[in-house]
C-alpha cells in the first residue's frame, strides 16, 4: 500500500523547489521540479554531477509529454504504447520552455514514465514533470533501496521515500529518436534491446562524433564500487593469493568452487537474467562494504537482460 500522506508531503517539497529521493521500478531517483532551474541546480550539487551530464525527466501521463518535447511521431507513439509506464527513456527534441540546465544545454531531452505507484503519484501530486537522475553520488553504483540512498546522500536531501527495493534493479534503457529514422541505443537497461527492435527495426550504436549523444552515462567508468573489480577470466591467481588477499566473487549461479573467496554473491540460483539484474546493484553494494581487496566478476551471457548486466559490470571493471 502506498502512503498518500507521505507522498503528498513529498509533492509539497517538490513544489517548493526541494529535493526528494523516490523509488522507481529501476533505481531510486533524486527528484526536483523540472521547471525550476534553481531546484535542478541543487541536484547537480548534491550528486557532485558535472553540469554536462543531462537529467531524465519523469512524467505520469502521456499528455505531459507536450510540455517537454515537440510533437512525437508515429514510431514514438508505438514505443510509448508498448513500453510506458516502464524502464524505457526516449531522447527526443526538447521544447524551448524546459530549462536548459535539465538537458545540459542539449536540444534534446530524455523522458520516461516510470512503472511505480509511488513515482507516478508523486509526479501527479507535484503537478509537474520531475527531473531525476539516480540518487547516488556521480560515478557510484545506483541505489536500489532507500537504505542505499540514506547512506550516500543522507541529510543533503529534503526527504527520502522508502518503498522497499526496486523490482527491475538496473537503470532504464535509453533510446535516442532525435533522428527518427536512426534509433540509437544510448544505454542498455531495464528493457532488453531485442524487445525494442521488434517495434523499431534496427537500432544503432551511438556515434561518438555527434555531440548530442556524448553523455556521461556513456563514460566507460561509471556505476563503480570503490573496491577494484576485475573479470574472473582475466584474473591469474598467484600462489597464496587467497591467503594474502580478500577476494569477492560476483557470479550468476552458485560457483563450483568457493573456498578461495572471502565473500560470494550469487545473482540468481536458477540463472534467471531478470532476477540477476534486480539483484546486481545490491550485491555490488554488499561486496563493496565487505572490506575486500578485489571483486572478481563472472562473464554474463549477453542476451536479454544479460546484456545490461554485462554492460554495468564492464563499466565497474574499467579504470
Ligand atoms: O532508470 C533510470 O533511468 C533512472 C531512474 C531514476 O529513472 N535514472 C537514471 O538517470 O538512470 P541518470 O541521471 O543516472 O542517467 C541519465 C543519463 C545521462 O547520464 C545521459 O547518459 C542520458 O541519461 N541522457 C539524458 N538526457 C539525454 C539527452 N538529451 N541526450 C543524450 N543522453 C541523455
Ligand atoms: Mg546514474
Amino acid at each position: 500500500m502506498i502512503n498518500e500522506n507521505e507522498i503528498y508531503r513529498a509533492a509539497l517539497i517538490i513544489k517548493k523547489g526541494g529535493l526528494v529521493a523516490f523509488p522507481t521500478e529501476t533505481v531510486y531517483g533524486l527528484g526536483a521540479d523540472a521547471f525550476n532551474p534553481a531546484a535542478v541546480a541543487r541536484i547537480f550539487e548534491v550528486k557532485k554531477r558535472p553540469k554536462f551530464d543531462p537529467l531524465i525527466v519523469h512524467i505520469s501521463r502521456t499528455e505531459e509529454l507536450d510540455s517537454v518535447v515537440q510533437k512525437p511521431s508515429g514510431l514514438i507513439n508505438s514505443l510509448i504504447d508498448v513500453f510506458w509506464p516502464g524502464p524505457l527513456t526516449l531522447v527526443l527534441p526538447k521544447k524551448a520552455d524546459l530549462p536548459d540546465i535539465v538537458t545540459s544545454g542539449l536540444s534534446s531531452v530524455g523522458v520516461r514514465m516510470p512503472d511505480h505507484p509511488v513515482a507516478l503519484k508523486l509526479i501527479e501530486m507535484a503537478e509537474t514533470p520531475i527531473a531525476a537522475p539516480s540518487a547516488n553520488p556521480f560515478g557510484r553504483i545506483s541505489p536500489t533501496s532507500a537504505a542505499h540512498v540514506k547512506k550516500y546522500l543522507g541529510s543533503s536531501v529534503d526527504m527520502i521515500i522508502d518503498y522497499g527495493s526496486c523490482s527491475v534493479g538496473v537503470e532504464s534503457t535509453i533510446l535516442s529518436l532525435v533522428d527518427e529514422k536512426r534509433p540509437v541505443l544510448l544505454r542498455p537497461g531495464g528493457i532488453p534491446v531485442e524487445e525494442i527492435i521488434r517495434i523499431t527495426g534496427p537500432v544503432y550504436p551511438p556515434d561518438m562524433m555527434i555531440a548530442d549523444v556524448l553523455a556521461p552515462g556513456m563514460l566507460p567508468r561509471h556505476y563503480s564500487p570503490r573496491t577494484p573489480v576485475r573479470m574472473l577470466e582475466d584474473y591469474f591467481y598467484k600462489p597464496n593469493d587467497s591467503k594474502k588477499l580478500k577476494i569477492g566473487l560476483l557470479s550468476l549461479k552458485k560457483p563450483m568452487e568457493s573456498s578461495r573467496y572471502h565473500a560470494v554473491e550469487v545473482l540468481s540460483e536458477s540463472g534467471d537474467l531478470a532476477e540477476a539484474a534486480s539483484n546486481l546493484f545490491a550485491a555490488l553494494h554488499r561486496l563493496d562494504c565487505a572490506g575486500l581487496d578485489i571483486i572478481l566478476a563472472e562473464h554474463m551471457p549477453e542476451t536479454g537482460m544479460g546484456a545490461t548486466i554485462a554492460d554495468r559490470i564492464r563499466r565497474a571493471v574499467h579504470e
